[in-house]
């Protein structure tokens, strides 16, 4: 009896565990060993920690390059040959779009290298080498120390570290703190600067479902892009030159052709951006409960004027839609975390560890003392920072996301501090650039529609934001004669700013500094950013940021009370930017009462989604082609169907983008780009059940590389292996 009890208690505590640790978790490489390996080979890794990361050999690592500093990329042949997705190398591509080649509608393939295309100030980042430098940057720093003299005694110990550290030529270093400032690691970094566009699929293909599937499974997107990293005859960093040669890897990902089943072990390696993961209850409730709301419903208005105006008019809707998307991405996503968070109790989970930790403190008499006061301090900060964070969210939304006439007035609120700080040099200088940058905004710029978006949100913040003094400016100019309501504001405005026009621009930059500065000072749209801006940032940002200091000091104290409190749990440090390993298996979902989705989707699924001529759901005829004649080729999954994309319980976040999947074995087998809505909370609170990372699999990167775009010569070059079947 006591056996079958025994046996029992082992299986459901395996149970848990494996539950528990289904896949969450953003993992430092260097720590793998210590951390991870174990667990890895357990739920079917083939390979070790040192196979991931080492600084000895060649390993998985050095096939991971930081794209551009905002996505992940990975080497796939000896010969610099990067992955990445479409939508990271989307500016790159559009960048070399014109009329008569249009790589954007038609794709994009070199068929040789000198027809790869150079990018000026595209960069690609590889990790030399990570170390834990925890001790040196703390040395020196006391609990009873205030923030200032405690953050200036890390400054002197990092420029420390750094000025004693050695570097080989053309390595770079950054030091960066981890686990809210508990830890700090060390990152060696060596950045190539001539990187070429080598593949794109047309948009119908990299883009297919656009911002109706954006986020969503089952997705049928082919989400990728092929670049090239060159370097000088040394194999080292250098500036474009034509004499460059292709960059020589110390590590390339082989590519399984053999493609994914259910439960199959996945690895994604990349350059997440940032979460969320240790916030207390209190502060995610306010996101859920105050700040997505308000953001969405800011969004909502503004995307809704923008939607309208491009149904209209087929210009307008080239114009914008990059914007749209831009706008309609994070508005998806606030929604879909939302929803998560309510749906999986996100926030009475929260509540529950929190009722743990009280627990525990109750039982042990000195962390009482030392972290007894942490919740109830968090409770009392959340509640007063929340108009302040209420207002600093509006303030952002409105002036500095939607309103595209106001990015312009803070730029030539800068422009006017450049002449006031260093001269007319600083000036001249400033206005070279910003009249380059302009050009290609008012290029794609409807001031009959922003004026509506203005009119429209300006309304929301006066009524909205709860400081009344912060919308000071507004209320006042309403009671002037010709200015009744918040869309008389707005035309007012639109008509007499020499802003709303790059020949409005010209004007005033034609005039000699003097003039030109008189007259951006007394534009309506200056003066009216200039109020506004004044008015929050002396009503709201200053005390919105006292508070949040203490709340980041408190959240450090509170990361490393949980450590203390819960010495058995494995911590993982909140994403930022640096080299990560997630790991979990291909895993279907419950999306909501008696929905199941499946893990894997087909292309077949595109051709149920086609929508002849339309913007989104267009399919290009040459791959409806290959689809009617199956000619798959060696790339067909074993049920003989193109695999499109599949979905895992990686812990991916914005920066995973490109990010390698990569199979038991060290083989590639899709590439990350997404997640699915319902999981989007992942950020604050990853829950197994529903979080979930969308690829696409690899053999249909390469079905459109071989059977659609001819492009032979890549598939030559890359290295296609059959890890299952020997
Ligand atoms: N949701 C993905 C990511 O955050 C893809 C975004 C690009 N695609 C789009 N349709 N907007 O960033
Ligand atoms: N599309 C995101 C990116 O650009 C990845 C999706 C996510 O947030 O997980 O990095």
């Amino acid at each position: 009896m006591q056996r079958i009890v025994k046996i029992l208690l082992v299986f459901f505590v395996s149970l848990q565990f494996h539950v528990a640790f289904a896949g969450e978790g953003m993992w430092i490489p260097l720590l793998l060993k210590s951390l991870n390996e174990k667990e890895m080979q357990n739920m079917g890794m083939k390979m070790t920690a040192e196979d991931i990361y080492s600084v000895n050999k060649g390993s998985l690592k050095d096939a991971i390059v930081h794209f551009g500093g905002f996505c992940t990329s990975e080497l796939v042949s000896s010969n610099g040959l990067l992955l990445t997705n479409h939508h990271c190398g989307y500016g790159q591509i559009q960048s070399h779009t014109t009329l008569e080649n249009n790589y954007i509608r038609d794709g994009f393939w070199a068929k040789s290298m000198d027809q790869e295309l150079p990018n000026p100030g595209l960069t690609a980042t590889f990790i030399v080498r990570i170390k834990d430098v925890t001790e040196a940057a703390l040395n020196g720093v006391k609990d009873k120390m205030d923030e200032k003299t405690r953050q200036s005694t890390i400054d002197l110990n990092l420029e420390q570290i750094k000025a004693t550290t050695r570097l080989a030529a053309q390595e770079e270093i950054s030091i960066k703190p981890f686990y809210k400032g508990n830890q700090y690691f060390m990152f060696v970094t060596m950045t190539y600067r001539d990187v070429r566009l080598v593949g794109a699929p047309p948009e119908m293909i990299g883009k297919f479902g656009s911002d109706t599937d954006n986020w969503v499974w089952p997705r049928h997107t082919g989400d990728f892009a092929f670049f090239r990293i060159y370097a000088d005859e040394n194999n080292m960093p250098a500036d474009y030159s034509p004499d460059n040669k292709p960059y020589q890897p110390k590590h390339y990902l082989p590519i399984s052709l053999d493609g994914v089943a259910e439960d199959d072990f996945t690895l994604v390696f990349g350059f997440p951006g940032r979460t969320n993961e240790y916030l207390p209850s209190y502060a995610v409730e306010q996101t859920v409960e105050v700040l997505n709301p308000a953001k969405i419903a800011i969004r909502d208005r503004a995307l809704k004027i923008v939607d309208a105006a491009m149904r209209a008019d087929p210009q307008v809707k080239i114009q914008y839609a990059s914007k749209f998307a831009r706008i309609a991405n994070y508005w998806k996503k606030w929604i879909g975390e939302s929803q998560g968070l309510k749906q999986t109790n996100g926030i009475g989970k929260k509540q529950d560890y929190e009722a743990k930790f009280e627990k525990k403190l109750t039982d042990n008499k000195k962390l009482k003392k030392k972290y007894g006061h942490l919740l109830p301090k968090f409770k009392e900060l959340y509640t007063e920072i929340e108009p302040y964070a209420l207002t600093h969210d509006y303030y952002n939304e409105v002036v500095f996301r939607n309103v595209e006439l106001l990015r312009v007035a803070n730029y030539m609120t800068r422009l006017v501090g450049q002449f006031e700080n260093n001269g007319e040099a600083g000036y001249d200088n400033y206005k070279g650039r910003l009249a380059n940058y302009l050009k290609g905004f008012y290029k794609d710029y409807r001031p009959e529609i922003d004026r509506k978006v203005f009119g429209a949100l300006f309304e929301m913040y006066d009524k909205n934001i709860p400081i009344q003094n912060v919308s000071s400016p507004i209320k006042q100019l309403l009671t002037q004669r010709n200015m009744k309501s918040y869309d008389d504001i707005a035309t007012n405005i639109y008509e007499n700013s020499y802003f709303t026009s790059m020949g409005g621009v010209e004007r005033v930059f034609a005039m000699d500094v003097a003039t030109a500065i008189e007259k951006i000072k007394n534009d309506p749209a200056y003066s009216f950013i200039k109020s506004v801006s004044e008015a929050f940032n002396t009503h709201a940002e200053k005390e919105y940021n006292r508070i949040n200091d203490e709340i980041n000091t408190l959240m450090r104290s509170y990361m490393q009370a949980q450590m203390d409190v819960f010495p058995k749990k494995r911590f993982y440090p909140d994403a930022n930017s640096t080299m990560r390993v997630t790991y979990g298996k291909v895993d279907g979902y419950n999306a909501r009462d008696a929905v199941r989705y499946m893990p894997v989707t087909y292309l077949e699924g595109v051709m149920e989604k086609y929508v002849p001529g339309d913007y989104e759901f267009d399919v290009p005829k040459k791959l409806q082609e290959l689809y009617h004649a199956k000619d798959y080729g060696q790339y067909a999954a074993d049920n003989g169907k193109i695999p499109i994309c599949f979905i895992g319980t990686n812990h991916t976040t914005g920066g995973n983008s490109g990010s390698p999947a990569i199979d038991a074995h060290g083989n590639l087998i899709g590439l990350n780009f997404d997640r699915a809505w319902e999981g989007t909370m992942s950020d604050m609170n990853y829950d197994a059940s529903i979080c979930r990372n969308i690829m696409v699999d690899v053999r249909y990167i390469l079905f459109i590389v071989d059977k659609y775009a001819g492009a032979s010569n890549l598939i030559d070059e890359m290295k296609l292996v059959h890890p299952k079947k020997k």
